[in-house]
C-alpha cells in the first residue's frame, strides 16, 4: 500500500499512494527557527489558559483524531505528556512502552515493518522513541503519518528542546543575552544536544558546556555553534562556571549508554546541592530534563525558588499539545 517516502528536510517529497497529505515530521531541533518557536509557544500558552477557562471546548478541538505512542525505550514524561496533551485536545491515544520487549519487535520485526503496519491503522500522529540515533528518521522514511521524534538514541530529543526553551523564556523572559550552562554527560545526552542545537537559532550571550572530560559535547554540535557565531566554552570546572550562569541545565550520567567502569568513574563527579546553589546568582534557574538519579540533591535543592525542573516537565505537556495541533493544521513549519 505504501511506497518508501523520500524526504527533503522534514517533509516528504513524494506523494504517498493513499493520497493522504504529505506528513510534517518533527525529527531535529535544528529544523526550527525563532519565528516557528514563537508561534508554537504562543499556542502552548493559549492552550494552557483555555484549559482552565474552557476545558470541554479545548477537548473538542481535535475530537476523533488519534495519536500512537511507540516507545522502544523507557519514559515517564515524554510518553505521558504526549498522551495527556492529545487527550486534552480530544484525541484518542494508544501507547506502547518498551516496544522492543512488548511488541513484535521482540520476535524480530524491523522498525520499517512496524511503522508500515502502524501507519496503515491510520493514526494522525505517531510519536516514536527508539534506541538508534536515526530511529525517528528511519521511521519517517516509511511513514505517511507525521512522526514526532520522542528521543532517538544519543541523537536528538527535539520536543524536550522545545520544552526547555519555552521554560527559559517563560521564567527569564528571553533567550538572547543569557549565559546558559549545559552540563552532565554531554556525549550521551540527547536532550543536551537538542537544546544546544535549538539555542543556536537564538543569540545567547554564551553557552558553557560543563562535563567530565570523558563525555564532552559532540563536535557536530560545537561545529554548528561555531558556524552560527554562538559563543561557547567547554570545561570540567563547574565551580568557576556557576557564578556566571543565568540558566543551569543539568543532566544525568547515562548509565545505559556507557561501560560500567566509566559510569563508576564519573557518576558522582558533578552533583548539585547546597554548595553549588550558593555559587549560582539569585536570579538564575536550575533546569533538568529528568529523570534525576543523584546528580541533584533533592532535599538541598527542591525548596529553592531557582529550581525549575518540575515546572519544566509540566510545561512539556502544553508545548506538545501545541506541536500536535500545529502538525495537524499544517502551520508548524510555516515561515
Ligand atoms: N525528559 C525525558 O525525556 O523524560 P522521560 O525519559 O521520562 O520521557
Amino acid at each position: 500500500m505504501f511506497a518508501e517516502l523520500t524526504h527533503t528536510g522534514s517533509t516528504c517529497a513524494m506523494m504517498n499512494l493513499s493520497n493522504r497529505p504529505l506528513p510534517l515530521h518533527v525529527l531535529r531541533a535544528g529544523d526550527f527557527t525563532v519565528p516557528m518557536n514563537d508561534r508554537l509557544f504562543t499556542r502552548a500558552r493559549e492552550y494552557e489558559e483555555r484549559f482552565w477557562k474552557d476545558r470541554k471546548g479545548l477537548a473538542q478541538t481535535h475530537e476523533g483524531m488519534i495519536l500512537f505512542n511507540i516507545f522502544y525505550e523507557e519514559s515517564s514524561r515524554t510518553i505521558a505528556s504526549f498522551a495527556a496533551a492529545a487527550m486534552h485536545l480530544g484525541m484518542k491515544v494508544h501507547s506502547t512502552q518498551n516496544a522492543g520487549q512488548t511488541s513484535s519487535a521482540a520476535k524480530g520485526e524491523s522498525l520499517p515493518d512496524t511503522i508500515r503496519i502502524m501507519d496503515g491503522y491510520l493514526p494522525d500522529i505517531l510519536v516514536l522513541r527508539h534506541p538508534a540515533d536515526d530511529g525517528a528518521a528511519v521511521a519517517a522514511k516509511f511513514s505517511a503519518v507525521p512522526v514526532i521524534n520522542g528521543g532517538s538514541g544519543r541523537g536528538e530529543h527535539p520536543t524536550q528542546a522545545h520544552t526547555d526553551v519555552y521554560t527559559i523564556e517563560k521564567r527569564m523572559g528571553r533567550i538572547d543575552g543569557l549565559t546558559i550552562i549545559i552540563g552532565g554527560d554531554l556525549m550521551n545526552g540527547r536532550t543536551a544536544r537538542s537544546l544546544a542545537l535549538m539555542l543556536s537559532m537564538y543569540r545567547p550571550a554564551k553557552i558553557i558546556f560543563v562535563s567530565p572530560l570523558e563525555v564532552p559535547m559532540g563536535s557536530d554540535v560545537t561545529a554548528r555553534l561555531t558556524e552560527r557565531g554562538i559563543s561557547f566554552t567547554e570545561t570540567d570546572d563547574l565551580r568557576s562556571a556557576l557564578p556566571e550562569a543565568d540558566v543551569v541545565y543539568w543532566t544525568r550520567v547515562q548509565k545505559e549508554r556507557m561501560p560500567p567502569e566509566l559510569y563508576g568513574k564519573i557518576k558522582d563527579r558533578f552533583i548539585i546541592g547546597q554548595q553549588q546553589l550558593a555559587l549560582m546568582p539569585e536570579h538564575a534557574m536550575l533546569m533538568h530534563p529528568l529523570p534525576r538519579v543523584g546528580e541533584i540533591v533533592p532535599e538541598e535543592v527542591d525548596h529553592d525558588p531557582r529550581a525549575g525542573f518540575f515546572e519544566q516537565a509540566h510545561n512539556g505537556m502544553w508545548v506538545r499539545a501545541a506541536l500536535i495541533s500545529s502538525i495537524l493544521d499544517r502551520t508548524l513549519y510555516a515561515p
